[in-house]
């Protein structure tokens, strides 16, 4: 089957499904790199702002003890921001950009300089990003947490490099993005970055091994190699001998582990994980946070975006944000002590 046929088999199974899989981001550009496509791909990615008002059955247990997810708790951010202030010396939020001890010296894998995303909405302006600065290093396993609205989802998108900022510098391995085109932005996103998704974006109607392919095939990797390559990232994440299952045969959890080993497929150089675990009960939470931790310490740069303190806490560096600004970016053992 050649490739066009497969991108349009998947797509024929889309809408047979009649599901929102959207894995552009894993194929080839110049199929999907018009406005349209990069759009829905943006808006496909803000989803995580509307799962979290559509909470499904799993999460309904947890959400009664949860805190409220939309209300920034303001004795909080006070609490963090003069914690920063005290440990900068600066008052202005953002304004130092903290580096890991063990990284200093380091050239960062991640740099973003002052960015801003602003929408306009009639006449009014919305900060969604207002000023970030910060910098990630090769084998960082860092969250960004932050309630709904606080500009996750858009500043997502720019480390994804599925949009730039309205203005500021973004750099991925030196790599200025700011000023890329939608294609340019596509070969970048292919070829360093592995997508974990909170509703873990599976193709249903093909096995295990063939979706953890997917990222090798848009790569061009010769179809044996590719299996090899897939069938060890199954073997890592414990599902090998299910291979030729799919993906509805799976619980929520084994789905995301799969997802997991699709995004590591490619060797990308960042894991950018959106709301990895929004979709899950407690338990199955913890091992999926498990293999974020376990991936992590065999080498990989993992970016965890959530809404929830107590999955960030499971990072080694947090980065909260509010009304699109750092207020603290430091360690996960300092974070602790200070919510
Ligand atoms: N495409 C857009 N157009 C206009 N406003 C937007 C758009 N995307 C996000 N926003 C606004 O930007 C702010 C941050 O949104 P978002 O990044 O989705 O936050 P989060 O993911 O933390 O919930 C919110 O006020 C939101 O309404
Ligand atoms: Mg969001």
């Amino acid at each position: 089957m050649s490739l066009k046929d497969f991108i349009n088999k998947n797509k024929t199974e889309k809408s047979q499904e009649n599901e929102s899989l959207k894995i552009e981001d894993l194929t080839i550009s110049d199929t999907t790199s018009d406005d349209v496509s990069s759009k829905d791909e943006a808006d496909h990615l803000n989803n995580d702002s509307t799962a979290d008002t559509e909470s499904t059955s799993l999460e309904n247990e947890a959400e009664e003890e949860e805190p409220d997810e939309y209300a920034e708790n303001h004795d909080e951010i006070a609490k963090l921001k003069a914690a920063q202030e005290a440990a900068s010396g600066s008052s202005e939020p953002g304004q130092v950009v903290f580096i890991p001890k063990e990284h200093i010296g380091e050239l960062p894998l991640l740099e973003l300089h002052d960015i801003y995303k602003i929408y306009k909405m009639g006449s009014e302006e919305v900060h969604a990003n207002d000023g970030i600065s910060v910098n990630i290093f090769k084998g960082e396993f860092v969250a960004i947490v932050g309630k709904s609205g606080s500009g996750k989802s858009t500043l997502m998108n720019i480390i994804g490099a599925l949009d730039v900022p309205t203005s500021g510098k973004y750099l991925i391995s030196g790599q200025d993005t700011s000023s890329m085109k939608d294609d340019e932005l596509a070969a970048i996103r292919n070829k360093k970055i592995g997508f974990v998704f909170q509703q873990y974006n599976l193709l249903p109607k093909d096995n295990l091994l063939d979706n953890v392919c997917l990222p090798l095939l848009y790569a061009g990797v010769p179809k044996a190699e590719q299996k090899e390559r897939a069938m060890k990232q199954l073997e890592r994440v414990g599902l090998a001998d299910k291979w030729m299952q799919k993906p509805a045969q799976l619980s929520g959890g084994q789905q995301q582990r799969v997802s997991i080993a699709r995004a590591l497929a490619g060797d990308p150089e960042l894991i950018l994980a959106d709301e990895p675990t929004g979709a899950l009960d407690s338990k199955t939470s913890k091992q999926v946070l498990g293999f974020l931790k376990e991936i992590n310490e065999d080498g990989n740069t993992v970016v965890m975006i959530t809404h929830d303190n107590s999955i960030a806490l499971e990072a080694k560096r947090i980065i909260r944000i509010s009304d699109g600004k750092v207020v603290y970016d430091g360690t996960a053992e300092d974070y602790a002590k200070l919510i």
